[in-house]
């Protein structure tokens, strides 16, 4: 292996980067006459791709991204625009930067000083040590609101729900008080906040636990209620479009009333160590990191807690590069990856923008071979993703129409590197191609490829599903119903969120050969490729029929027995025969090939028909009280501590939090019931293609 002194001379990698590719565009323009690709010179092109892999070239484009903290809308972020920018440019790729307007939050000052009962005071620190002084934003939670609180401390455990009830039943009062909570149990951070504000809390502190990185603040948003932008809710924020006001009842519900802020898992020790009050629930004991904590309070240490925010409308910046397709420009394959972090954003994102500029440069070397994917490639940079999915949503909601019948696929890559070990999500008809894909990729962490030591091992029951918010997917799946990915290497990393999410903690911690990057880029460029070039789509719907029964099974395992499922369980297997069918047509128009006009428009037919099943499970009226979001299978429940990652609004009628007689609530879950019938019956037809 070559080393490269990339560290001390970027010059010299560049210049040997650049011998390389003329090298291999030497070579093959000898292989390739130039003219229409056959899917013979796809699969070459493809095996192009995967041998022009470079870890250095990706280090280098994530030491450039990390050298600044670049939260979104500040100085910072925008040079890392035009740094993205200048990459594909540079590359010849045709670019464009759509800017935005949005709602954004930012802290202005905090403090946290308890009074413990011995009469000493201790200020804590509201940022790392390390990060002050460098420009990294001190710790807060965007759209908590200003306010300050002097009260008794209480530990409330995850702030799920049932931690609150735990405390009730065990007479500790929470109303008033400053409640402590640890991250980790599951549910998000807006979550905690709202449940400790329904408890009564005056504020809230959140620390993350975690044996190493105990100085570290977890940075986050609390927004509630949805994704995007709060002044533009449902459509793309624009500079001279409509906004609401920051005083309209409609935003104003998409914050939390009371104020909370992160903390360090230090400080959070020292003032749980130091309560009285009701002795620690058994079950928090075991699994806290902290043997000295003992009791839940309240107090008798009083904490002094005071946040201040500013919120701003800001300009945002969603950076593209597109490859437009030969024979069919107008079905988009996108990549899309968020840019801007809290902090450093070495893990969270741009270890997927790192990844995100590779594949454009292996990419650029197949163009300048003579290579046009048959379908366009979008590369997606977005921004303010960490401020609820801004940057993608709204430009989703802006070019809603054209996506929904015009995007193949989505496939996102946030935070591509985080440890070893590969993490996949999917929409199903995606699994077996996902798997397949994962065959032609190396495994950065042991011999063979990953299919061998990842899929081999679980099959598809590996994949995830796509029904949280934590990422760009959410947008395109759950608002626009385009089949989506999402991938990633390890998981809950230590420093999420933190000022020590750095090119040195990767370095050192998280890819320190950067060949994790390498695999993730391999598998996300290799995805795309396909999705653009393959005659026919890649799309298994059996699988979906499938995934769709389990859930039915799980169902009638779990719902009362006056609730009929016959209707769901007849609708699954109309999808399956229609899944049948559609695959039993693409196999047959693959063996005519793609020579003949005719066949070219029929495979169009069909392609049209994959790509559009998925659009069945949209419901115009989508979730009840949060109808933004439109996919009826996936999507985030209200009920934040469900164990059910698979249909929401069946999930949300059953859901003790809303209260109803038991009549009622029979009646309702039959309606969910019906109208996730009508969306598979909706997405089985759109399979057949017919409408008579
Ligand atoms: C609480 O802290 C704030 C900000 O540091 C300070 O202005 C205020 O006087 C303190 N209140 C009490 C009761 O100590
Ligand atoms: C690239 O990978 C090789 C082989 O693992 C390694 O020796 C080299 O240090 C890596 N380069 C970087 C920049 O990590
Ligand atoms: C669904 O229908 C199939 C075929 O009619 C039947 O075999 C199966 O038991 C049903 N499953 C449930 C959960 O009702």
């Amino acid at each position: 292996m070559v080393k490269f002194p990339f560290t001390t001379k970027p010059s010299s990698l560049v210049m040997f980067v650049t011998v390389i590719v003329l090298g291999v565009v030497v070579f093959y323009s000898l292989h390739f006459p130039h003219g229409a690709t056959s899917s013979l010179d796809a699969s070459r092109f493809r095996h192009v791709f995967i041998s022009s892999a470079s870890n250095a070239t990706i280090a280098s484009y994530l030491r450039a991204l990390t050298v600044h903290p670049h939260l979104a809308g500040t100085q910072p972020a925008s040079l890392t625009a035009r740094y993205v920018l200048n990459h594909f440019n540079s590359l010849g790729l045709r670019t464009k930067t759509v800017k935005h307007r949005a709602l954004l939050s930012y802290p202005v000052r905090s403090s946290l000083v308890a009074h413990f009962s011995d009469g000493t005071s201790q200020e804590f620190r509201m940022t790392e040590a390390e990060a002050e002084g460098d420009g990294v934003v001190a710790a807060y939670h965007a759209y908590s609101p200003s306010g300050t609180a002097v009260a008794a401390a209480v530990f409330v455990n995850y702030g799920r729900e049932e931690d609150f009830r735990e405390l009730a039943a065990a007479g500790v009062e929470v109303a008033g008080c400053v409640a402590v909570a640890r991250g980790g149990g599951g549910v998000a951070r807006g979550a905690v906040v709202e449940a400790a504000e329904r408890a009564g809390a005056a504020a809230v502190v959140v620390f993350g636990e975690g044996d190493t990185w105990r100085e570290g603040f977890e940075r986050g948003h609390v927004m509630r209620g949805g994704i995007g932008d709060p002044l533009s809710p449902g459509w793309g924020g624009v500079e001279g479009g409509e906004s609401l006001r920051l005083e309209d009842s409609e935003v104003l519900k998409r914050f939390p009333k009371i104020p909370s802020m992160p903390l360090s898992a230090e400080a959070a020790e020292r003032i749980l160590a130091s309560l009285g009050g009701a002795p620690l629930p058994l079950d928090w004991r075991t699994t806290l990191k902290s043997s000295k904590v003992r009791s839940v309070g309240p107090g008798p240490t009083i904490l002094n807690f005071t946040y201040q925010g500013e919120m701003k409308v800001a300009t945002i910046e969603n950076v593209f590069a597109i490859i437009k397709g030969r024979e069919e420009p107008d079905r988009y394959v996108l990549l899309g990856n968020h840019r801007d972090a809290w902090t450093y954003g070495a893990v969270d994102p741009n270890s997927g923008t790192a990844a995100l500029l590779d594949i454009a440069r292996r990419y650029s070397i197949l163009l300048r071979l003579g290579w046009t994917p048959r379908r366009t490639i979008i590369l997606c940079s977005w921004d303010a993703e960490e401020f609820g999915m801004i940057g993608s949503t709204e430009w989703v909601e802006q070019n809603l129409v054209n996506l929904r019948s015009k995007a193949v696929a989505y496939l996102n890559v946030d935070c591509a590197v985080q440890g070893p070990g590969l993490f996949a999500g999917s929409t199903p008809q995606l699994d077996d191609f996902l798997l397949e894909v994962t065959k032609k990729v190396k495994d950065p962490d042991s011999e063979g490829t990953i299919y061998e030591n990842w899929a081999a091992a679980g099959g598809n029951s590996n994949i995830q599903r796509l029904g949280r918010v934590d990422s760009d997917f959410a947008p395109f799946l759950q608002h626009a119903g385009i089949p989506s990915i999402d991938l990633y290497f390890g998981k809950d990393y230590p420093v999420y969120h933190t000022a020590f999410d750095s090119y040195g903690w990767m370095t050192k911690y998280g890819d320190p050969f950067f060949q994790r990057h390498v695999a993730v880029s391999g598998i996300w460029g290799l995805l795309a490729l396909h999705l653009a070039d393959d005659s026919t789509i890649p799309f298994n719907y059996l699988s979906y029929a499938n995934q769709l029964q389990v859930y039915n099974n799980i169902l009638s395992n779990l719902i009362d027995k006056r609730i009929s499922l016959n209707p769901l369980n007849t609708s699954i297997q109309e999808f399956a025969s229609a899944a049948k069918e559609v695959n039993d047509e693409s196999k047959k128009l693959r063996f005519q090939g793609t020579s003949d006009r005719s066949i070219d428009m029929k495979m169009r037919a069909l392609n049209d028909r994959l790509m559009l099943a998925e659009k069945g499970f949209l419901d115009a009226d989508g979730l009840q009280g949060r109808q933004w979001f439109k996919h009826l299978v996936f999507g985030p429940p209200s009920d934040h501590e469900s164990k059910l990652d698979f249909f929401p609004g069946i999930v949300d009628s059953m859901s003790e939090m809303v209260k109803m007689s038991e009549k009622e609530r029979l009646a309702a879950i039959q309606h969910e019931i019906w109208r996730i019938t009508r969306a598979i019956q909706r997405a089985a037809s759109a399979l057949r293609g017919d409408s008579a």
